[in-house]
């Protein structure tokens, strides 16, 4: 059986705490389907509002998520250790035993999708909600028509603060990013440090499948996800994207879009 080789950024996949898996059962069938389809990392990225909730709130919510899973049979909790050095928190595996030759094992690191407003920057501390050995930060833009100086001059903030590297959520789904075309825009990100994700699922729109076709093409994608949010409405659609999407983007490997955790 083929080892699982893709990096999936971007998912909500985490039981009972945002718009994601509403239960249990939702989070472990999304778990399911993407071994299934060849996901081997999987960051676990629920919404955190900042305007909202206080972050002290969001991670008691967040470790109450998680417990659930480990409650299963499925998920067992990584070495802590291997967490503190940005390594997974938790192995998900279809079978009972893990002895770490299970195929369709998926490491599960545990951040957030952070909505970017000025109130993130007067944080005292982000770590919980980063990963990877970068400081990979996973950040919602403003869906607004323009980006405006004031959203650069938040990413910078975060950027001198915290050391963090920011990484655009689904940047072909903001009108200021979506042709996939607007260098401007991309430049702008860029240089700042920003990395690029797209959602696999993005073919499934007409406006956005050509965008995402535009970003592979020239090369501005870092990262792929699924953005999975339920079985059903919103499952991971990574086969599908296959078919569709990286027959067209000649060279199309996931390995090129894999960001090293
Ligand atoms: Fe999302």
């Amino acid at each position: 059986m083929e080892i699982n080789n893709i990096t999936d950024i971007h998912s909500h996949v985490l039981p009972g705490i945002d718009d994601g898996a509403q239960n249990l059962p939702a989070s472990l069938i999304l778990l399911h389907m993407l071994a299934e389809q060849g996901v081997g990392r999987l960051v676990l990225t629920p919404h955190f509002y900042s305007y909202r909730e206080s972050l002290e709130d969001f991670l008691a919510r967040r470790t109450a998520s998680m417990r659930q899973l480990l409650s299963t049979d499925y998920i067992r909790e990584a070495d802590p250790e291997l967490h503190a050095a940005g390594g997974p928190y938790a192995i998900y595996s279809e079978a009972q035993i893990f002895d770490g030759t299970d195929p369709r094992a998926i490491s599960l690191y545990l951040a957030a999708e952070v909505y970017l407003t000025e109130m993130v920057q007067s944080l005292e501390d982000v770590q919980p909600l980063l990963f990877g050995r970068e400081r990979y930060l996973l950040l919602e833009m403003p869906f607004d028509q323009t980006w405006q100086t004031r959203t650069y001059q938040q990413i910078d903030a975060l950027v001198a603060k915290f050391g963090i590297t920011p990484v655009i959520a689904h940047v072909e789904r903001y009108p200021a990013g979506s042709k996939g075309r607007n260098t401007d825009v991309l430049n702008e990100l860029t240089k700042r440090g920003c990395l690029l994700q797209i959602n696999v699922d993005s073919f499934g729109d007409r406006k956005t499948r050509k965008a995402i076709h535009n970003l592979l093409k020239d090369g501005w994608v870092d990262a792929i996800g699924s953005d999975a949010h339920d079985p059903v409405n919103r499952p991971p659609r990574f086969k599908e994207f296959e078919a569709i999407v990286a027959k067209k983007t000649r060279h199309f490997q996931y390995e090129d879009v894999n960001l090293p955790l």
